[in-house]
């Protein structure tokens, strides 16, 4: 390897000076690039196959540089693998590797091969495994809220808007719609999988490449459901690692609004929640202190998953075609993202299934507020009332109770009937809470019925464990 030793690199051919170390620590990406170890051996096995089914590698050469590749990756694993700095990134320190270990053949892995689309291989072969694995986490969280719906299906809670109590809703009806904002979280992560699922090897640096390869073969091997279409876009694109940016994104931001109301719920203020001591922490100064910041952190994480967003979106606004260097600030982001949701759903899961209900405070929430004024308005509707007079009647019910300081239900047939004639006696049973769950039977609604066959639905679609 003589052309490699003026500056020590791969590409050292061109150069009469050696790198300055500034600009090797500066370019490096091998810190962080090293986690795609497993990927890009994986990636230079079907390469060499390839190489060697059409003929570019013998046989014997492509055994050789199969095997220097899986010992290699042995030598990661234990820890045996020394990661310098000035072998820039990943690919080029397996590559220097195996050309030591197994001479002129490893030298000829290159052949037919960018890491230009080597690097886009390895990001796509990483994000097919972290995507399954986080689509298999998200419905681990679906079911420990499905469990807890499940377990509380009686138990009757205020439904608010502007943090105003609104109207009852089954406590399952609530955590529900956590259970629906992920499985749209699910069917995003499906739907980046197809676009992350094609393969970019075969691309070239940029014009595709010269010799005579088998892409098709490369794609069988590493199971891609199809192959890029175009070298320069292959190589360049990055929408890839930003669509599931974008889902985990949004996924952050719903376990992030479920970590906002565990907080609230915690609190003395609503006490509708008392969370698990394990999953608890306390206060080295205040003593009585329990505090919920495995759900502050998960509110707190979003942020970083959100930049690491807008950072890759930023990073490829601007860039001409195709590979720019650019590209290589992909991966921090990517990966502390990957890490981070994985981490937060995981945790979430454990929170979920150890919040122990506080029934009576969330009852009682349920009672006071007026919670049931739209069904009395619906009531009048019913005997014949049009709704904004029905509304406006209720409306002057309700400020005649705040001055008594009592609930609607409280007042006299005889008050009532003050308001309108055509209050009956059945309005008493009309409006107590449990009438106002289970009217609301429409699809969609809290009724005990309707949110059971949406318990079975989700069940459904997560599929039977
Ligand atoms: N480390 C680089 C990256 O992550 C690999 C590709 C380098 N290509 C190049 N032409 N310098 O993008």
């Amino acid at each position: 390897m003589t052309a490699m030793r003026k500056s020590g690199k791969p590409w050292g051919g061109r150069f009469a000076q050696a790198t300055d170390p500034q600009v090797e620590a500066y370019t490096a990406s091998i810190q962080f690039d090293r986690r795609l170890y497993k990927y890009d051996i994986q990636g230079s096995v079907a390469h060499a196959r390839m190489l060697a089914k059409c003929g570019l590698l013998a046989k014997a050469e492509a055994d050789k540089i199969v095997a220097g590749l899986h010992e290699i990756g042995g030598e990661i694993e234990r820890g045996e693998f020394r990661f310098d700095p000035s072998f820039e990134d990943i690919h080029m320190a397996i590559e220097s590797r195996l050309i030591e270990k197994v001479g002129e053949a490893g030298a000829k892995l290159h052949t037919g091969r960018s890491r230009n689309d080597q690097v886009a291989l390895d990001v796509r072969l990483y994000l097919r495994d972290e995507i399954r694995q986080i689509r298999r986490l998200v419905a681990g969280l679906e079911r420990a809220l499905i469990a807890q719906a499940e377990a509380h299906l009686d138990l009757i809670m205020p439904g608010y808007t502007h943090l105003q109590r609104a109207q009852p809703v089954l406590l399952a009806h609530h955590l529900m719609a956590y259970v629906e904002m992920l499985e749209r979280d699910r069917a995003r992560l499906n739907d980046a999988l197809a676009r992350v699922d094609v393969l970019p090897l075969g691309s070239g640096a940029l014009a595709g490449v010269g010799l005579p390869i088998d892409r098709r073969f490369v794609a069988r091997e590493l199971q891609f459901r199809a192959l890029s279409a175009n070298s320069l876009d292959a190589v360049s694109d990055r929408d890839f690692v930003i669509e599931p940016l974008a889902a985990f994104a949004l996924l952050m931001a719903h376990l992030s609004r479920l970590a906002e109301e565990i907080v609230l719920w915690a609190s003395a203020e609503f006490g509708f929640i008392e969370l698990p001591d394990a999953l608890a922490t306390g206060s080295s100064m205040m003593p009585q202190k329990k505090n919920p910041d495995v759900a502050e952190l998960t509110r707190a994480k979003t942020g970083r998953v959100f930049g690491a967003l807008v950072a890759l979106l930023t990073a490829v606004k601007g860039l001409p075609l195709s590979y720019n260097r650019d590209l290589q600030e992909d991966k921090e982001p990517l990966f502390d993202s990957v890490e981070t949701v994985k981490a937060a759903l995981s945790v979430m899961a454990s929170l979920v299934s150890g919040l122990a209900f506080c029934r009576d405070r969330m009852q009682q929430a349920a009672r006071e507020g007026f919670l049931n004024a739209t069904d009395m308005a619906d009531y009048l509707v019913r005997k014949g009332m049009p709704f904004r007079q029905a509304h406006e009647t209720v409306g002057r019910i309700v400020r005649r109770c705040l001055a008594k300081r009592c609930r609607i239900e409280e007042l006299s047939l005889k008050e009532l009937r003050a308001a309108s004639p055509l209050f009956d006696r059945d309005v008493f049973a009309y409006v107590a809470l449990e009438g106002c769950i289970e009217r609301r039977k429409a699809t969609g609604g809290t009724a005990t019925g309707t949110v059971k066959k949406a318990i079975t639905a989700a069940r459904t679609r997560l599929g039977r464990r």
